[in-house]
């Protein structure tokens, strides 16, 4: 790798899009290919976050305003990059994260209503110049997503929200698909497993040559 530092790689999409096995999907293939990459998840990936995203995800009586949400968001993801992603980079690893920013633009920003320009404001103030260098975005009918989140028992406080809010998260991060397109792989996760891993493995191949380049 020219520079040295390694690739950094977000799985994006809504819920029940299958990131879980499509992580565990690319992390084999990158382990073949013995290339040194960490996996970690947002809001999340050390222990204060950590402790954040339970405060997150946890359905409570008292409601969540939108800036609260928006804020602890952004102050996990502070942790995350200090303490693992800047470091890991560093290294020269590469780092494959479940979710980053663009969960909050599609959230935050799609679902919740928040302007997209409060959220990039932000963006920029806790990550300066960090950026994806590939993005994979899961994309899948709202209601393939929700069936398939609601077969996995409690649902957290985003997976209780309603069609709608989903229908928006999917929109924004079509939009963004299209916006940063240089970045986003956009794989259609209503397919079979197997053609899914198939779609996924292209992009591998590409990630790696860029990682080599
Ligand atoms: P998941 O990663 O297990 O799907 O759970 C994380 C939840 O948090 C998911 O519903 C999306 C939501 N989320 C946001 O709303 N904004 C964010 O910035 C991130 C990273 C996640």
């Amino acid at each position: 790798m020219s520079s040295n530092r390694g690739l950094f790689i977000t799985i994006e999409g809504g819920e029940g899009v299958g990131k879980s096995t499509n992580i565990d999907f690319i992390a084999r293939r990158l382990k073949q290919q013995a290339i040194p990459f960490i996996l970690t998840r947002e809001p999340g990936g050390t222990p204060l976050a950590e402790d954040i995203r339970q405060l997150l995800l946890t359905p409570r009586e008292e409601g969540v305003a939108e800036n609260t949400e928006l804020l602890l968001m952004f102050a996990a993801r502070a942790q995350h990059i200090a303490e693992v992603i800047e470091p890991a980079l560093a290294r020269g690893e590469w780092v494959v994260c479940d979710r980053f920013t663009d969960a909050t633009f599609a959230y935050q920003g799609g679902g919740r209503g928040i302007p997209m320009a409060k959220i990039a404001d932000l963006e920029q103030w806790v990550q300066g110049d960090l950026r994806p260098d590939f993005t994979v975005l899961l994309d899948a009918p709202v209601e393939v997503g929700m069936s398939r989140a609601s077969q996995r028992g409690a649902l957290d406080r985003f997976e209780q929200e309603q069609k709608v809010f989903f229908e928006s998260v999917r929109e924004a991060y079509l939009a963004m698909s299209e916006k940063h397109a240089s970045r986003y792989r956009v794989v259609d996760a209503s397919q079979t497993l197997d053609r899914v891993q198939e779609s996924l493995s292209t992009v591998i191949d590409e990630m790696i040559a860029k990682g080599k380049a």
